[in-house]
Parts: structure tokens; C-alpha cells; sequence
């Protein structure tokens, strides 16, 4: 075989996944792990969710609904948009696909940040395009060097807003006064996974951005029920955005790329709202507890407004990461984002806590800490 690779495939690295509890088991001859190393909801799914997809598994001989008619008019609902302004995928991720594929030409060119989530630049490389990457700034996204790197080649900005890894929020005026200045020839995409743990007292009204005013750039959100709604391994999210947007990702994406259990188990999940308040106190309380003990085993947690967050734990992360591993516990060294000393974890069970606590204590005095 000579497999004739064009040279923007070979030049991408795959995404390196948070590696499955049984592989890292098995690498390290170790049993019953914990994992908090990929943001997912500890709690989920919901009870409900669960009961709708055994019901739905009945019907696995028909394809599903290829407008996802009930879950479009559900989420419409309860956001408060037209059911034509929504477009599901297989996980956001898709989402991120479909405005690539559809926007982006050989050449084109995407603004992202760094870090931030890698599966923009990815698509963005499949497709032939040009990325231009910005660095963070203090850990927020850096709107003005953003702007400055606008051309009529620009197509598409992606923003995750709040950031993954930081957890930072952009500041509500910022990002206004960073939209009006756009040209209205591209597209601004929020995405917004983490948007349900932001603090009551910081949030504010991204739908508001969306319209079709003259002179406005477009503005699309991407939303998922991987996080909040407990339900990662499902794989399904969606994005809110302008019609007129909407109907060209339905141009770009298969017939039936939600599937049937997908389908009800968002439903479900979605009118859960004791589950899902459920998560946001538990998380919430979890958040405040880590926080506390953290600082008093030296480390310095860094301020998020999502489900995860940084430590500057002042050793070399990977270092730890590798001693937390052979304690059975998973967690993300942010060593490759070229944060040294900094690691990330997500807000686990309460016995998931006490468990990351009691091994990073070990852990720091075996790598010399303090
Ligand atoms: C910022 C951000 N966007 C999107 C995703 C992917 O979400 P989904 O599971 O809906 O594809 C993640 C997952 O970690 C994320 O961190």
C-alpha cells in the first residue's frame, strides 16, 4: 500500500483524550481508580434519563428522527428560541464539524486561543484551512490581539467562554464591545459546555447576541448535555444560532446523525430538573470544600466559574500526575499547556474528593513539596 497523505492530514496530531479508566488500570496494575480528569459530571445520569433510554432501546430497529422533533421543541422551550434557530450533534463537538465544514474553505482562515479546546484547530486543519492562534492573556481569552488578527480571510473565531482549562468567564462587556467592532462577514462562536456551573451573580445573556441585524457579525452558542446533564458518553449537544445559519449546517450533516437513544435520554434529562439542581448544589458544595483544603495543603486553586479547575500544586505536575496515578487517581497535568506546575481536576462525588485529597497529600511529600 502507498497511501498518498495530503499534507494537512499528516500534520495533525490526534487529540489526546483523558485515557479510559480500564487502560490506565491495566498500565499500571491497579484497580478500583477514580477519574477527574475530563470535566464530566460525577453524578449523572439522571435517573429519568436512564429509565427513558431502556424504554427507547425497544425501538432500536427504526431509524430515529432525523429533526430530533420533541428534544428541538423541548430545548427551544426551555431557552426561549424558535425550534429553527437549533441543530443538534453528536456531542458539540459535531457542532464545531458542521461550521467548519460549512464556512471554512482551503485557505480560509479561523482565530482560536491557546489553550483552549483543541478539537477547533483540528477541524479547522482537516479542512485546509489556516488557524491563528492566540495566546491567553492572565488566563482569560485576549480579545484585543483577537480583533487585530481579523481579515476579510477570516471566517470563523471560536471562543469558550467559560475557557477550558481555566475556567475563566469573559467579562460581559468585553465581549460586547469586542462583537460590535467585527465585521459582520464572519461568524463569533461561544462555546458555552460549562455554562450551567457559571455563579448565579456573573451570568448574562448570550442569546441575546444572536440576530440577524445588519451590520452585526453572527454569533452562534454551543451548548451540550455532556456536563450539566451528566450525560458525556451519550454524546449529544447542539448549537443556537440565526436560521439562516441553521440551514447551512443541516446542509453539511448526515440525515440521522442523532441517534434514538440519544434523542430520548436528552429529552428525559432535560425536564430532570431535581437531577440537574441536584448536580449544580453538589458541584457547587464540592467546589468550596476542595478549594478550602487545597489551600491548606499548600496548593494554590485558581478561580473557575465551571466544574473544574487549575492548582498551581508548585511541583512538576506530571511528576504528580504519575504519583497520583499509582494511587489510582486521574487527573490531567497541564504541563503540555506549558503550565509547569499546574494541574486540573473536576469536581468529583464527596467520597471522590476526600479520595483526590488524601492521595495529593501523599503525593506532594513523596514529589519534595513545601
Ligand atoms: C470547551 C469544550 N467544548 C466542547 C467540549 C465537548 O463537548 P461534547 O461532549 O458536547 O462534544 C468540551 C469537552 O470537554 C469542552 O471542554
Amino acid at each position: 500500500m502507498k497511501l498518498q497523505i495530503p499534507e494537512n492530514i499528516r500534520e495533525i496530531t490526534p487529540y489526546p483524550p483523558g485515557k479510559p479508566i480500564e487502560e490506565l488500570e491495566r498500565e499500571y496494575g491497579i484497580s478500583g481508580s477514580i477519574k477527574l480528569a475530563s470535566n464530566e459530571n460525577p453524578f449523572g445520569p439522571s435517573p429519568a434519563a436512564l429509565q427513558a433510554m431502556r424504554s427507547a432501546l425497544e425501538n432500536l430497529h427504526r431509524y430515529p428522527d432525523g429533526s430530533c422533533y420533541y428534544l428541538n421543541r423541548a430545548v427551544a422551550k426551555h431557552l426561549g428560541v424558535a425550534p429553527e434557530q437549533l441543530v443538534f450533534g453528536n456531542g458539540s463537538n459535531e457542532i464545531i464539524e458542521f461550521l467548519v465544514k460549512a464556512f471554512v474553505k482551503e485557505e480560509d482562515e479561523v482565530i482560536t486561543s491557546h489553550p483552549s479546546f483543541l478539537m477547533y484547530q483540528k477541524f479547522v486543519q482537516v479542512r485546509g484551512g489556516r488557524n491563528h492562534v492566540v495566546e491567553l492573556k492572565d488566563m482569560h481569552h485576549d480579545l484585543d490581539a483577537i480583533g487585530a488578527l481579523v481579515s476579510p480571510a477570516t471566517r470563523l473565531i471560536f471562543i469558550d467562554n467559560p475557557n477550558n482549562p481555566t475556567g475563566t468567564l469573559l467579562p460581559w462587556d468585553r465581549l460586547k464591545s469586542f462583537l460590535v467592532k467585527l465585521p459582520d462577514h464572519l461568524i463569533v462562536v461561544l462555546d458555552e459546555a460549562y455554562i450551567d456551573f457559571v455563579d448565579e451573580d456573573q451570568r448574562y445573556d448570550t442569546l441575546s447576541l444572536i440576530d440577524d441585524q445588519q451590520g452585526r457579525c453572527g454569533v452562534v452558542l454551543l451548548r451540550t448535555f455532556s456536563k450539566a446533564y451528566g450525560l458525556a458518553g451519550l454524546r449529544i449537544g447542539f448549537g443556537v444560532m440565526a436560521e439562516a445559519v441553521a440551514d447551512c449546517l443541516h446542509k453539511v450533516r448526515q440525515p440521522f446523525n442523532i441517534n434514538l437513544i440519544a434523542q430520548h435520554g436528552a429529552l428525559a434529562a432535560l425536564g430532570d430538573r431535581d437531577f440537574y439542581q441536584q448536580t449544580m448544589r453538589q458541584t457547587a458544595a464540592g467546589k468550596r470544600y476542595l478549594i478550602e483544603t487545597l489551600k491548606q495543603l499548600g496548593c494554590t486553586p485558581f478561580p473557575s466559574q465551571t466544574n473544574f479547575f487549575l492548582i498551581d500544586v508548585h511541583v512538576d505536575a506530571t511528576i504528580l500526575y504519575e504519583a497520583m496515578l499509582r494511587k489510582g487517581v486521574i487527573i490531567r497535568s497541564m504541563k503540555a499547556y506549558g503550565f509547569e506546575s499546574y494541574i486540573r481536576i473536576n469536581v468529583g462525588t464527596g467520597e471522590e474528593n476526600n479520595r483526590f485529597l488524601a492521595a495529593l497529600k501523599e503525593a506532594l511529600a513523596e514529589c519534595g513539596h513545601g
